[in-house]
C-alpha cells in the first residue's frame, strides 16, 4: 500500500539531485561562495522521496535539515561536487542539477591565513569544470537530465542555449532579479524550457509547490525517453 504522497509511477525510480552553493577556498579562513540557499533542490529531493523515489542528494553547505529518506552526500567545493556526482551518475535514471556551482575558484589556495599588507590584493581565479556539461556528454539512453539556469537578463535565449550546450532535456530557468523569485526566499517563479521546444510557465508559488510541478514535468519527459 502507498502513503498519501506515494505514487506508483515514482516508486523505486532513482533520482540524483544536487543543491546549494559551492565553497571555494582561498585560505583557512576565507572562501568564495554565492547566495544559493539550497531550498529549491531540497524541496525537489524531499518531494521525490515522498513520492517513493530512491533519491540521492548531493549538497554544498546550507542551513537546511537533511530531507527524510534521502541518501545524503555533503560536499564543499565544485571539484568535490563533481567527483561525488560522477561517482553516482550511472546509477540514477533521473538527474536534476539544482546546485549553484562556482564557475571560478582561486587559482592558488593557501594552507596558512594570508596576512594583510599595504596596497591592493589581487586574487587570480581559474575556471571550474562544468559538471552538467560533462554529464550531458556521458549520459546514456534512458537517463533524463535536467539543469537549472539562474539568469538576470535574456532568460529565454540563455536557457535555450544551455539546453543545447549541456545536452539536457529541460532547463528550469529563474529570474534572480524578479521579486519573490530566486536564491534565498521560500517562493519561486520558474519557466521550464524543454528540449522539444515546449515552454511552461510555473507561476509564483512556494518552492515546495514549484518542486511538485517540476517533478511532474520530469516524469512526463522521462516516460517519453524510456519509450
Ligand atoms: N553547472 C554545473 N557546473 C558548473 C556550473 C554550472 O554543473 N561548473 C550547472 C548548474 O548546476 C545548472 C546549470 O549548469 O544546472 C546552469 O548553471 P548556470 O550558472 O545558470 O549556467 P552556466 O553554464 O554556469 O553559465 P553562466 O553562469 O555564465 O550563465
Ligand atoms: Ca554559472
Amino acid at each position: 500500500h502507498f502513503t498519501r504522497r506515494e505514487n506508483p509511477e515514482w516508486h523505486g525510480k532513482t533520482m540524483l539531485v544536487t543543491a546549494g552553493p559551492t565553497r571555494e577556498t582561498i585560505d583557512p579562513v576565507r572562501y568564495f561562495t554565492n547566495r544559493s540557499s539550497g531550498k529549491m533542490g531540497y524541496a525537489i529531493a524531499e518531494e521525490a522521496s515522498a513520492r517513493g523515489a530512491n533519491v540521492t542528494l548531493i549538497s554544498g553547505p546550507t542551513n537546511l535539515p537533511v530531507p527524510r529518506g534521502v541518501n545524503f552526500i555533503s560536499v564543499e567545493s565544485a571539484e568535490q561536487m563533481r567527483q561525488a556526482v560522477y561517482s553516482v551518475f550511472q546509477e540514477n535514471e533521473m538527474v536534476i542539477k539544482c546546485a549553484a556551482v562556482a564557475d571560478y575558484r582561486p587559482k592558488n589556495t593557501f594552507d596558512q591565513k594570508i596576512k594583510k599588507q599595504d596596497g591592493e590584493w589581487t586574487i587570480e581565479m581559474e575556471r571550474t569544470n562544468d559538471i552538467l556539461k560533462g554529464l550531458g556528454e556521458r549520459r546514456t539512453i534512458g537517463q533524463t537530465l535536467v539543469g537549472f539556469a539562474a539568469e538576470s537578463q535574456q532568460i529565454e535565449e540563455y536557457a535555450k542555449k544551455k539546453i543545447v550546450s549541456k545536452n539536457v532535456d529541460m532547463i528550469v530557468a529563474n529570474s534572480i532579479t524578479s521579486p519573490g523569485s530566486g536564491f534565498q526566499g521560500d517562493t519561486n517563479e520558474v519557466t521550464l524550457y524543454k528540449r522539444t521546444g515546449e515552454v511552461i510557465l510555473v507561476p509564483m508559488d512556494t518552492k515546495v509547490e514549484v518542486a511538485k510541478r517540476i517533478l511532474d514535468e520530469i516524469m512526463i519527459i522521462h516516460k517519453e525517453i524510456k519509450k
